[in-house]
Parts: C-alpha cells; structure tokens; sequence
C-alpha cells in the first residue's frame, strides 16, 4: 500500500503503540483518523499534525461509541485502511481475576475489535484496495501462565484474522496479522517488567514495533511476528508444545511470585466526551 495514498483509521491512538505509529504514518504522508477515550492524548497528537490528522473519541465496547466511529469515518471521506490497535491486560492468575475484569478484557480486544471491523468493513469494500490490520502478540501464538484471558483474547484475534483474510481472498480488502513481542508501554505493569528483566524476556521499544508495522503495511504483508526468539517459540510451540510446557514448568515459580504481588488494574477511566473533533 502506498502510504501518501492512505487514510487509516486507528484505534488505541492514544496508546504506546498506538502513538508512534501515528508518528510514522504522518511521517509518510498518510491522512490519519484517531480513535480512543483519551481526548487530551489525541488532541495533542492533532495539534503536531495539523491537517493530517482528525480524532473522534469513543468508546469502542460501547454500541454507540462505534456508531460514532463510523459516522467520523464517513466525515473522513472514506478509508482504505483499519488499524485495530486498542487493547487491554491483566496480569493474573486466572484464580485471582474478578470476573468482570475477564468480561471486559474479552469485550475491548475481541468482540469490540470484530464488531468494529464488521460496521467498518463495507467503507473499505468501496476501495479499489484495502488493508486491515490487526494487532495481536506473540501470546495470541504462545499460552503464558499469567495471561490466561489475554492469550484467550489474542488466540481469537489471530482466528478472527486468518479466517476473515479467507472470507476476503476474492475481494480487494486484505488482512494483516502482527504479533509484537513484550513492548515498553503502559500496557505492562512495574511487575511484569521486573518479571520480564528476570526471566530475561527481552522487551521491544514502541519506536521499533511501529517501524516494523509501517513497513509491513507498506509491503502488503499478510503476518508479521516480531522479535527473535519469540518468532522461533511460537512455531515451536505449534509443533512441539510438550517442549514449551517444561521450559514454562520451569518458569512457573517466579511467574506466579510476581503474579501475587500485582495488585488489581481499576478499569480504565472512561472518557467524558464522546465524539468528533476535526
Ligand atoms: N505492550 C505490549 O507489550 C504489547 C505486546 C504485544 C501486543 N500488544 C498489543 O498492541 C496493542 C497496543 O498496545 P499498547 O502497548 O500500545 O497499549 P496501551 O499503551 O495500553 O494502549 C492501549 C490503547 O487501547 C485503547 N483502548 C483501551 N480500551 C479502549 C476502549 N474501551 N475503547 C477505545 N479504546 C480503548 C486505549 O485508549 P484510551 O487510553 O484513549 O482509552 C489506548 O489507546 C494492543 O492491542 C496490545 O494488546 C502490546
């Protein structure tokens, strides 16, 4: 995809990913639509990109939150490409987690990622070609002891990917799947970068997962799994799992050490405003 030709709509905006990117698809001439809850994060971002860049916040669990995505995008005079990079974790033993918090991991990085991407899906069908992404990881390949809803959401959103490339292979719509290894943002708590430092998992800088996400973009690739070794463990693990299950057996001691000691993420705040801002 040329990328000064593109007008991508991105999800998670706000967020460590979400933020770079948008650094580096302004960088190479694309229009930009900004989504999340947090206005002053994407008004900021506006701000550096006056002109290419507009914003609606919305809360993509919410039924009208999406509608007025939708309604912003039609503004936005079309698209030709989505970025569904909004998500949320929980690190915690599957014991530990309160059941709504699982309700609403599943309801952010599943079902309102595939809702979205169904009312989107018509606005790219209207384009000569069209390119939707969809951020998993590298624990949408893997189960991690500590991550069991999170894996859970990130299986489903590499199943939803595979299957809807599928369903679009005689149209003009592809699907790209990226799976980025532990990356330096928000998303990870105090904890699970000092469990991470003492399993000696490495962790990506942002800056370098959007470069890889922009040149897959731009080269039409259909999966990207980032990182070495995790590229390694993840065809590992689909072709000799029992391996995976004694280095992780191994692991397990200091994993759930620091899974006790992490406290419950409150749900994030909600925005309060709810809407389009050019
Ligand atoms: N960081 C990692 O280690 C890592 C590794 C592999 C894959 N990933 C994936 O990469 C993507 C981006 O992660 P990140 O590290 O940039 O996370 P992050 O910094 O925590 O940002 C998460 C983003 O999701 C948005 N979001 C969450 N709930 C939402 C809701 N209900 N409605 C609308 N937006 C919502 C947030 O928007 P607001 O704050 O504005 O609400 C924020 O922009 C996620 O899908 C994540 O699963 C991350």
């Amino acid at each position: 995809m040329q990328l000064r030709d593109a007008r991508i709509l991105l999800t998670g905006a706000s967020g460590g990913i979400g933020q770079v990117l948008v650094e580096r698809l302004c960088a190479n001439g694309a229009r930009l639509l900004l989504v999340g809850r947090d206005s002053l994060a994407l008004e900021a971002l506006t701000r550096r990109y006056p002109g290419q860049v507009s914003l609606v916040c919305a809360d993509l669990t919410q039924r009208s939150g999406r509608h007025t995505v939708l309604d912003a995008a039609r503004r936005f005079g079309g698209l030709n490409c989505v970025i569904n990079a909004a998500g949320i974790n929980q690190f915690s033993l599957l014991e530990q987690q309160d059941e709504d918090a699982i309700a609403r991991l599943i309801g952010v990085n599943v079902t309102a990622t595939l809702q979205l991407t169904h009312l989107l899906l018509p606005l790219l069908r209207q384009q000569p070609q069209a390119l939707l992404v969809n951020l998993g990881s590298t624990f949408g390949s893997i189960g991690y002891p500590g991550f069991a809803a999170y894996c859970a959401s990130k299986f489903a959103l590499r199943g939803f990917s595979e299957a809807l490339r599928r369903e679009l292979a005689d149209s003009h719509v592809k699907v790209l799947y990226v799976a980025p290894r532990a990356t330096r943002t928000a998303m990870n708590s105090a904890d699970v970068v000092a469990m991470n430092n003492e399993l000696k998992v490495e962790m990506d800088d942002p800056q370098q997962v959007a470069r890889q996400i922009v040149h897959a973009i731009a080269a039409e690739r259909e999966e990207i799994y980032l990182g070495w070794p995790e590229k390694l463990f993840v065809r590992l693990n689909s072709l000799l799992p029992r391996l995976v299950d004694q280095a992780l057996r191994k692991q397990l001691p200091v994993i759930k050490r620091f899974a006790r000691a992490e406290q419950p993420t409150p749900p994030a705040s909600q925005s309060t405003s709810t809407g389009e801002h050019p």
